[in-house]
């Protein structure tokens, strides 16, 4: 380190720690025009920081250092320059997440990428206690109900990343049932026990969510079923959006950890679901009812013809005999 420049500037040095030159290539955006990052040559680069009031200078060229070497090597005595390089990471767990799904595949660019979460360039992790507001910015309501549930305190206190302990942070995966409950795989048991109170609550939840499931399963099944046999029931199962609707925003309430907050929402669900099943049960009475009725009209109707046939053999058989035969 130039002690020189040290005394100069209070113990403070002046750097852009961020700049490139055409070592750096092309940028990769708008391919037809082939840009590139930056036009500057090292030495260019060098005299404009200087210029602009810089104690030391270094190039930041993405994954080289070309620019930097091809400098000391024409300034071999530079005193003020130092080696950067602006490096590409890659995290392979990344790519299995479902961000990268939701950006790479279904093409939803509001899905975050390494800076949404880092910054840009500032590339520091986020903070063990401020990860919520991170993920906030995009899963809002998660966010606001972890902020108010017990976990927060406790997962700070004990330096637990806040979501990431349940999620991970780079390979976030589709969110299933079986990550809640007390059975083998479930998240809670990792930290849970039988006989505390988050181990009953984890068995609770669960509970809630599979009667729920199994009550939206059973009115979906009558109403099918009654579909098919021609009974109009487009009314009641779109009622049932009320149930699936509950169902969603029950596994968002796992979030609180308060088993009364999911219970505000599948209690309602729960109804909605049996006047759903009722409405299939009714729409198979009336078709049974229809089909009985109709039985009943077509023996009638049989019935009928016959008495008009016995009519026709009485007619027939009143016209004198001699009279058919004549010639
Ligand atoms: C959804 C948000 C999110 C995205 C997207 C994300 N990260 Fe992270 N990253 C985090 C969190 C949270 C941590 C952990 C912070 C902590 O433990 O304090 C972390 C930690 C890291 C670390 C520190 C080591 C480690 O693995 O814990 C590195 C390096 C890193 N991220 C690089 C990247 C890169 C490169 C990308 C893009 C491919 C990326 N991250 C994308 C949230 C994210
Ligand atoms: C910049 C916005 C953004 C940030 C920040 C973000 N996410 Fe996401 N997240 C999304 C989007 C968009 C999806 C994709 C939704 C889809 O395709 O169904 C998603 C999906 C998810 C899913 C799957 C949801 C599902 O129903 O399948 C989880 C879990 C998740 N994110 C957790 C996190 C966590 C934990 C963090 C913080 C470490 C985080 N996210 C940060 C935007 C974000
Ligand atoms: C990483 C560890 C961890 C995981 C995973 C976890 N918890 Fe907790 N939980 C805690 C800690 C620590 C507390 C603070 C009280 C304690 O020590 O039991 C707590 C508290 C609770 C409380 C409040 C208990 C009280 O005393 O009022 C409930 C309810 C709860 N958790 C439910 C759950 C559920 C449901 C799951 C699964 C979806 C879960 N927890 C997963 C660590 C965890
Ligand atoms: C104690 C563990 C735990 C913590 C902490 C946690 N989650 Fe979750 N998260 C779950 C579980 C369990 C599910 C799955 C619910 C289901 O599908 O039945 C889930 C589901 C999700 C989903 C999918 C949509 C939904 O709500 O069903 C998103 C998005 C999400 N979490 C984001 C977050 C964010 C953001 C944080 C931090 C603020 C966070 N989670 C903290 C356990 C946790």
């Amino acid at each position: 380190m130039p002690e020189k420049l040290i005394e100069l500037s209070q113990g403070f040095l002046k750097a852009d720690m961020h700049c490139h030159t055409y070592h750096s290539g092309l940028t990769g955006h708008m391919k037809a025009f082939e840009p590139m990052d930056s036009y500057n040559s090292p030495e260019d680069l060098y005299q404009l920081a200087k210029k602009r009031g810089m104690d030391l200078v270094t190039i930041t060229d993405h994954d080289s250092i070309d620019g930097c070497l091809s400098f000391l090597n024409k300034h071999p005595d530079a005193n003020d320059f130092f080696i950067g390089e602006e490096v590409t990471v890659k995290l392979p767990e990344y790519k299995t997440s479902v961000h990268a799904n939701a950006i790479y595949v279904k093409q939803d660019l509001s899905a975050p990428t390494c800076n949404d979460c880092h910054g840009n360039h500032g590339a520091a992790p986020p903070g063990i206690a401020s990860v919520a507001n991170v993920c906030g910015q995009c899963h809002a309501r998660q966010a606001e109900l972890f902020q108010t549930s017990p976990h927060k305190k406790a997962f700070d206190d004990r330096q637990f990343g806040e979501c990431i302990t349940c999620h991970s942070n780079h390979a976030i995966l589709k969110p299933n049932d079986s990550m809640i409950g007390t059975q083998q795989g479930a998240l809670c048991i990792n930290c849970h026990s039988n006989g505390d109170k988050g181990f009953a609550a984890a068995g609770m939840m669960r509970t809630r969510i599979d009667d729920l499931i199994a009550g939206i399963d059973k009115s979906t099944g009558i109403l099918n079923q009654a579909e098919r046999k021609g009974m109009e029931v487009s009314k009641p199962k779109f009622e049932l959006k009320g149930a699936t609707d509950a169902l969603t925003h029950a596994r968002v309430l796992i979030h609180s950890s308060s088993t009364a907050e999911v219970d505000k929402v599948v209690k309602p669900g729960l109804e909605a679901a049996d006047k759903g099943y009722q409405a299939g049960v009714a729409a198979l009475g009336e078709w049974k009812f229809r089909r009985e009725g109709l039985a009943v009209s077509l023996i009638f109707i049989l019935f009928l013809a016959f008495l008009v046939y016995l009519k026709i053999r009485q007619i027939e058989g009143r016209q004198p005999l001699k009279e058919i035969a004549k010639p």
